[in-house]
């Protein structure tokens, strides 16, 4: 265990977001967050980094080093794709920014400038350099929302190629319930609005050998389904 959230509430206002909220961060595995929109997912993640504090709980764990992707890429314009990872390395290591290239697909590009590249390959390049900053946790925000569904497939296959061979801790947050039962070795259902934790699933079948034509996967997906209709239904 990496981190541990206890009984967090936070409100915005007069707003109650999270409430009586817990969570476990396992190392090295991949945790989804999936939950309704507006459910306070960012929040929680913001929390977890650091930058925004909770009203009441705990947080066990000492994060110092958190990396972050979101849904847009933030890469800088002005730098190169070499550039962009390289930069938020404390000392340069040329053969791990050339795997990491390699690793997402990006080989030939390492000289281009963002604004040469499609949507899909800046976020590719984002992640890259998520890989590249040596950090306990990254965070991811639904990085892949404005993909479109194959640029979609191809990411998840890059971050499980990335996480294979890294084996950071991720917590993965998102509202695709597809994405979540490929990538997650824990997948926490949050309730709506104020939000705790629904129910938590554990897949034990190795990322790469999962599909959404698979039993076991498609029937983990039902269930959360069932569970976030019911509880929608319940918040109307
Ligand atoms: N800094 C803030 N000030 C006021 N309200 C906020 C702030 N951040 C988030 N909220 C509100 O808290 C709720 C949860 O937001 P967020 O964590 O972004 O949800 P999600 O990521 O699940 O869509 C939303 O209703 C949002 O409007
Ligand atoms: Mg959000």
């Amino acid at each position: 265990m990496i981190c541990k959230l206890k009984n967090i509430y936070k409100k915005f206002d007069n707003l109650d977001v999270l409430s009586n909220l817990n969570l476990d961060i396992n190392k090295g595995k991949i945790i989804c967050i999936v939950g309704p929109s507006g459910c306070g997912k960012s929040t929680l993640l913001n929390i977890v980094s650091g930058l925004i504090r909770p009203d009441k709980g705990d947080i066990i764990g000492d994060l110092n080093s958190v990396g972050y992707v979101f849904q847009e890429d933030r890469l800088l314009p002005f730098k190169t794709v070499y550039e962009n990872i390289a930069i938020v390395g404390k000392e340069k290591n040329h053969k791990k920014i050339m795997d990491l290239i390699n690793d997402v697909g990006l080989d030939g590009f390492e000289e281009s400038y963002p604004n040469k590249l499609s949507g899909g390959m800046r976020q590719r390049c984002s992640i890259a350099r998520a890989f590249y900053f040596n950090c306990e946790i990254l965070l991811m925000d639904e990085p892949f929302k404005s993909l479109d569904y194959n640029l979609k497939a191809n990411m998840i296959d890059y971050l499980i190629k990335l996480w294979d061979k890294s084996k950071n801790s991720i917590l993965f947050v998102t509202h695709s319930i597809d994405e979540a039962v490929l990538l997650g070795d824990k997948i926490i259902v949050l309730s709506n609005r104020p939000t705790s934790v629904l129910k938590i699933f554990n897949i034990d079948i190795h990322q790469s050998k999962r599909s959404l034509t698979n039993d076991y996967i498609t029937d983990v997906r039902n269930r959360i389904i069932d569970l976030l209709i019911i509880s929608n239904n319940k918040g109307e």
